[in-house]
C-alpha cells in the first residue's frame, strides 16, 4: 500500500469542550481549538483513537517506556475462550467467506478494489491490483480460506467490504512467530465512516486466534498506534512522458521531455553475464541466497523453499523474478525480484492505467545490488512497466540516488500486532515487504 487516502486530521477540533448543545464560542475556547487542530495536523499521535486504544499494540502513551519488554503483548488465551460467532454486523450485511477459486467471486473482489481500494492524497490514482495477483497474494502455502473475509448487502449480495489474512513465519530479532500477514482491508466509498473497519479487524482477528495465531503484521498510509518503522517509496521513471502526461511527475526545473527521456534511458538487454529469469530448478538456490541475507535484518519473513516456490517463481504479470547464474561455476550468485501492480489514471483522457514495477527482495553476493537493480529496471522497461518502485528497507538506500529514483510523497508504516519492539526500527533494518 502506497498511497494513503490520509484523514488524519479530519476529526480536528469535533470534540469540543463546551457543555453539550452549547457552543462556546469565547476567544479562549476558540484559540484552545485552534491549538488542538494545530497539534493534530502536525501530530497525528496527539488524535485519540478509540478502536486502536483497546487492542494490544504498542500505544502511544508507552513509546517513552523503555521497562516494557519486547515480544508479545498479551499472551494466547486459551482456544475455547476464543469467541465463537462472528461479530454482529448492522441488519442489512452479512459476513461471506470468499472463496477465491470461484471466477465470479474473484471478479466482485476485483471490482470491489478497483473502484474503493487505495488512491494517492490528490485522488489521481488507485491501485489496481490484477484478479492474478489477487489469487497469488491470497493463496500461499497453507493458507486459510476462513481468512478471506467478505461483507455482502443481504438483499442484493453485492460485496461492501474486505480483509484478508495470510499466514506467514516472521522472525522478530531472534524469535521466528507465526504470524497472520493482514492486506486489502477495503470499505466501499457510501458506507466509510460508520466503524465498519473495526469491525472487518475484530472479525479477521477472531478467525486468526482460531487458528492458535495471536500476532500479525500490516502496513497502512495512515498512522495508526504505533508503528515499528516509518518508509518511504521512491520511484524511477522508466516512461517520462506518460508519467508526466498523467501528472505522476512533472518536469524538473530547466529540464526539457527530450532531455528527460535521455536521462532516464536504460540500455536494451540486462549488462551482467549470466543474468536469467529465475526457474522452479532455482528454488533451493534462491532460498539458499534469501535466508543468508535476510538474516540480517531484525525483522524479516522466515522463508522455506515452499514459501520461496510460490512468492517467488515468475508469473506473468503477478511476480518476476532473475537471478545471476555465474558462467563458469554455475552458481547461482545474486537475485532481484519485483512485482506487477498497476494503478487507474483517473480523469485521464489519454491514459487508463500506470502499469508499475514494485521491488521485493534482492540479495547481492557476487554482483554489486547497484548494478543488479539496473539490470532489474532494464528488464522492467522491456517488459513496458512505466515506473519502478522501491521502498527504502533493506539495503536499498544504496542504489536509490544512483540509478535515478526520486523520493514520492506518501509514507507506508509498518505495524505488528500484539507483539512490542521497543524503540522500532530503521527501515533498513526491516527485511519485510507486503505486497
Ligand atoms: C481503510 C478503510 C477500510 C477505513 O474505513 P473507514 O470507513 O474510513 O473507517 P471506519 O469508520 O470504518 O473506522 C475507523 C477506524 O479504522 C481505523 N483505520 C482506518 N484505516 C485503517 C487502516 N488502513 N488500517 C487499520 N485501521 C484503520 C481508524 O484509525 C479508526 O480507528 P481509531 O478510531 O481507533 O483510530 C476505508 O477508508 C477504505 O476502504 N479506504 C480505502 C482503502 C484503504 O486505504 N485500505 C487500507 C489500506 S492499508
Amino acid at each position: 500500500m502506497a498511497a494513503p487516502n490520509s484523514n488524519d486530521a479530519a476529526n480536528a477540533g469535533a470534540s469540543g469542550t463546551a457543555p453539550a448543545g452549547e457552543e462556546d464560542t469565547s476567544i479562549e475556547a476558540l484559540a484552545r481549538r485552534v491549538q488542538e487542530h494545530m497539534t493534530l495536523a502536525n501530530n497525528p499521535a496527539a488524535r485519540r483513537h478509540k478502536f486502536w486504544e483497546t487492542q494490544p499494540v504498542g500505544q502511544f502513551r508507552d513509546a517513552a517506556d523503555t521497562s516494557l519488554p519486547d515480544g508479545a503483548i498479551e499472551p494466547p488465551t486459551p482456544l475455547s475462550e476464543v469467541r465463537a460467532d462472528p461479530y454482529p454486523l448492522p441488519a442489512a450485511f452479512e459476513w461471506l467467506t470468499c472463496d477465491l477459486d470461484d471466477d465470479a467471486l474473484l471478479a466482485d473482489l476485483y471490482s470491489l478494489l478497483a473502484h474503493n481500494y487505495v488512491e494517492d492524497d490528490e485522488n489521481m490514482f488507485r491501485f489496481n491490483y490484477s484478479p492474478a495477483f489477487l489469487r497469488w497474494a491470497l493463496k500461499p502455502p497453507s493458507f486459510f480460506r476462513a481468512w478471506h473475509i467478505g461483507v455482502r448487502a443481504k438483499e442484493s449480495k453485492k460485496l461492501v467490504a474486505f480483509i484478508s489474512g495470510v499466514p506467514a513465519r516472521i522472525r522478530a530479532r531472534d524469535d521466528v512467530v507465526r504470524m497472520a500477514e493482514i492486506n486489502f482491508l477495503c470499505v466501499h466509498k457510501k458506507l466509510r465512516s460508520k466503524r465498519l473497519a473495526p469491525v472487518l479487524i475484530r472479525e479477521v482477528t477472531r478467525r486468526v486466534h482460531q487458528e492458535n495465531i495471536w500476532q500479525a503484521a500490516y502496513t497502512a498510509g495512515v498512522v495508526l498506534p504505533t508503528p515499528i518503522t516509518t518508509c518511504r517509496y521512491w520511484h524511477r521513471s522508466l516512461n517520462p512522458k506518460k508519467l508526466i502526461d498523467v501528472g505522476f511527475s512533472r518536469l524538473g526545473p530547466r529540464m526539457t521531455m527530450s532531455r528527460t527521456v535521455r536521462l532516464y534511458k536504460l540500455p536494451d538487454a540486462p549488462l551482467t553475464p549470466g543474468f536469467r529469469r529465475m526457474e522452479l530448478r532455482d528454488v533451493a538456490a534462491v532460498t539458499r541466497l534469501l535466508r543468508a541475507y535476510l538474516a540480517k535484518f531484525v525483522v524479516a519473513p522466515d522463508f522455506d523453499e515452499v514459501d520461496v516456490e510460490h512468492w517467488l517463481l515468475p508469473q506473468e504479470d503477478v511476480v518476476d523474478s532473475y537471478l545471476v547464474e555465474s558462467p563458469e561455476t554455475h552458481e547461482v550468485t545474486d537475485f532481484c525480484s519485483f512485482y506487477t501492480l498497476p494503478s487507474s489514471v483517473l480523469n485521464n483522457a489519454t491514459y487508463a492505467t500506470l502499469k508499475a514495477a514494485y521491488s521485493y527482495y534482492n540479495v547481492s553476493t557476487k554482483t554489486p545490488l547497484q548494478q543488479l537493480m539496473n539490470d532489474a529496471l532494464i528488464v522492467a522497461k522491456q517488459k513496458n512497466y512505466d515506473v519502478f518502485n522501491a521502498l527504502d528497507v533493506m539495503e536499498n538506500e544504496s542504489f536509490l540516488k544512483e540509478l535515478k529514483f526520486g523520493p514520492g510523497d506518501g509514507q507506508l508504516h509498518y505495524y505488528l500486532y500484539n507483539y512490542r519492539i521497543r524503540n522500532g526500527i530503521k527501515p533498513s533494518e526491516l527485511g519485510l515487504v507486503l505486497l
